[in-house]
């Protein structure tokens, strides 16, 4: 019985630390759970992309190099020369903005934070909810606002692929507009289905920028798990040779 449980303990350890999402409050809103998982690769690589072409303008990453995240996500120096180096001519540079912080305080009221730590401040989930709830509103300079972050000074930089959402308020018994939902009001390039993977693609590079250590933990984790399964058998083994004895 004593050993069955060690083993659930073993075994069951990856599941509590891969999990991740959770509903934590986005403002008014709940948040969607989103899939973080850094062992997939293809999802890093292909949030990579969306990283540098559209966010990268405006926002920094400014502790990673480029030639850094080739490396963890397995992408060549030469695929990053031509892919993904809009942004800076060395492949051995920061992932700084494009956009000089003063002009972008100019143009947007605020400068557009740095995204390295985005994923660990916010949390997955509220980053993944956010780029997912951008709607039109007339009144906001943008012409754009966001249920998660109300008044936001980011327009809606991929409303291409989601398409134009509106919200949906309805009256509360007092007579005040509350939120009751977004409504697609034009399609874009993408379907639901695509615009959320790609926000889910997104979400897990964000999470891999904000710990790039821990790709290199947990394939170190999977060798400790391994060896710890390995060392139980010898361990049992050598019980019974001592019990032997005993007996
Ligand atoms: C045109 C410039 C611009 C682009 C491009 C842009 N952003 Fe922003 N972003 C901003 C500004 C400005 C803010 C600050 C908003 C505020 O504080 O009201 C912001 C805020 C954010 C925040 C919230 C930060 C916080 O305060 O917690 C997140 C998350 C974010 N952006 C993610 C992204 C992602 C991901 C992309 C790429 C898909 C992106 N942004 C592209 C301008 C931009």
């Amino acid at each position: 019985m004593k050993k069955l449980l060690m083993l659930v303990v073993i075994l069951g350890l990856p599941a509590g630390v891969f999990a991740s999402g959770g509903h934590k409050s986005c403002g008014t809103v709940e948040c969607d759970p989103v899939d973080v998982d850094l062992s997939d690769r293809a999802s890093l690589q292909r949030g990579a992309r969306i990283f540098v072409n559209y966010c990268l303008s405006c926002h920094s990453a400014s502790y990673m190099r480029y030639n850094r995240m080739g490396r963890d996500l397995g992408i060549s120096d030469e695929l990053v020369k031509d892919n993904l180096l809009f942004a800076a001519d060395k492949v051995g540079d920061l992932m700084k903005a494009v956009m000089p912080r003063e002009d972008a305080r100019d143009w947007f009221g605020v400068a557009p934070p740095d995204l390295s730590l985005i994923a660990r401040s916010r949390k997955p989930a509220w980053v993944y909810t956010y780029m997912r709830s951008f709607y039109r509103d007339n009144k906001s300079p943008s012409g754009w606002n966001n249920t998660v972050f109300a008044h936001v000074a980011m327009p809606h930089v991929l409303y291409e692929w989601q398409g134009d959402q509106r919200a949906v308020f309805k009256k509360d018994a007092h007579g005040a507009e509350v939120f009751e939902r977004l409504e697609l009001e034009r399609v874009g390039t993408m379907d639901k289905k695509d615009y959320d993977r790609a926000m889910r693609d997104l979400t897990n590079f964000l999470v891999y920028l904000g710990e790039p250590a821990k790709l290199v933990r947990y394939e170190l984790g999977i060798y400790v798990l391994i060896f710890l399964a390995v060392f139980l058998v010898f361990a049992y083994l050598l019980k019974k040779e001592y019990w032997k004895d005993i007996h």
